[in-house]
């Protein structure tokens, strides 16, 4: 298999990307990256991965292969930006979305905001579930937590957790204009100490479904309260799992990517859910009670 510069160029503009969108990724990683990626941009996507991108046709076909034979040959599609751009042009983003994502755009921080595709992902579990009662940790500007009361039925019921009244502002207006005010709830305060107050006033396992996207170093502590709160059956899905790709990388040990790793290894070993690591945005796992 041939890697030659148009596979090159797009793997160094992913890296360029992923920099632009992550300043805290540290220079030494990019600047691996960046020489792996010139000269075989293999071990760029994951540690146990291989990425070999053919040039013998004029479309780019990036696949990951694991480097333990057991696995077989099984190839695994990697996304490139021209990937990515077809799987957004295949997202269904209802108009009222797309408006608080363009509004979003320009603000600080907009990279938090989950990606189109996932949104869909999200509003699609709510749905299979038929959902009636669900929380979200960690709203900013609404993006998510919309997608999810637009998925709702008339009667549902959304716990919007979020501790910046500013980004809240936006989301409101947004739950007003889409006609799903009366389906959210707005909890303006930390979010454990909603969590909290949820279990204390008897809520525990009257929810179906629930998206934590808050301060990583607390998924732990989210996770158990909400445990408490939904019920045997129900959902939990815990985003940015796989960290722009530091989990796997055992160069990187600050702590943001400690706790996520050490997250991920815990829902691992609990089986008190079952789980599914999906590599989609930032990578989402879904977990449901057993
Ligand atoms: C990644 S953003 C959420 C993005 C949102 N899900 C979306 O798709 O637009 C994380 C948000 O969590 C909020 N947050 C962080 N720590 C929090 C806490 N302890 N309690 C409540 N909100 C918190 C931040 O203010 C921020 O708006």
């Amino acid at each position: 298999m041939r890697i030659g510069t148009a596979s090159s160029s797009l793997v160094l503009n992913r890296c360029f990307s992923i920099f632009a969108r992550e300043p805290s990724l540290s220079t030494a990683v990019v600047r691996r990256s960046l020489a792996i990626s010139t000269t075989r941009p293999t071990a760029f996507t994951s540690v146990r991965g291989k990425c070999w991108c053919s040039t013998t046709t004029t479309t780019t076909r990036p696949v990951v292969v694991a480097d333990d034979k057991n696995y077989g040959d099984k190839q695994v599609i990697s996304v490139t930006p021209a990937l990515y751009n077809y799987i957004l042009s295949n997202v269904r983003e209802p108009q009222i979305l797309r408006q608080l994502r363009e509004e979003t755009a320009s603000m600080r921080g907009s990279q938090m905001q989950v990606s189109p595709d996932q949104a869909q992902l999200l509003a699609m579990l709510v749905q299979i579930m038929g959902a009636q009662r669900c929380i979200e940790v960690g709203v900013y500007t609404g993006y998510s937590s919309l997608a999810i009361a637009l998925a709702l039925s008339e009667s549902g019921y959304l716990v919007a957790c979020e501790r910046d009244a500013k980004s809240l502002d936006v989301a409101k207006k947004y739950y007003e204009l889409a006609g799903v005010v009366h389906k959210v709830d707005v909890r303006h305060g930390l979010a454990a100490d909603t969590l909290k107050s949820l279990i204390l006033n008897g809520e525990a396992c009257s929810y179906d479904f629930a998206f934590v996207d808050a301060e990583k170093k607390m998924n732990q502590e989210y996770f158990e309260m909400l445990m408490q709160l939904v019920r045997t059956g129900g959902v939990i899905v815990i985003d940015n799992v796989l960290w722009h790709g530091k989990v796997a990388d055992p160069m990187v040990n600050d702590t943001k990517t400690v706790s996520i790793r050490n997250f991920n290894q815990r829902l691992m070993e609990d089986d008190r859910v079952s789980i599914s690591m999906v590599p989609i945005g930032d990578g989402m796992t879904i977990c449901r009670k057993r």
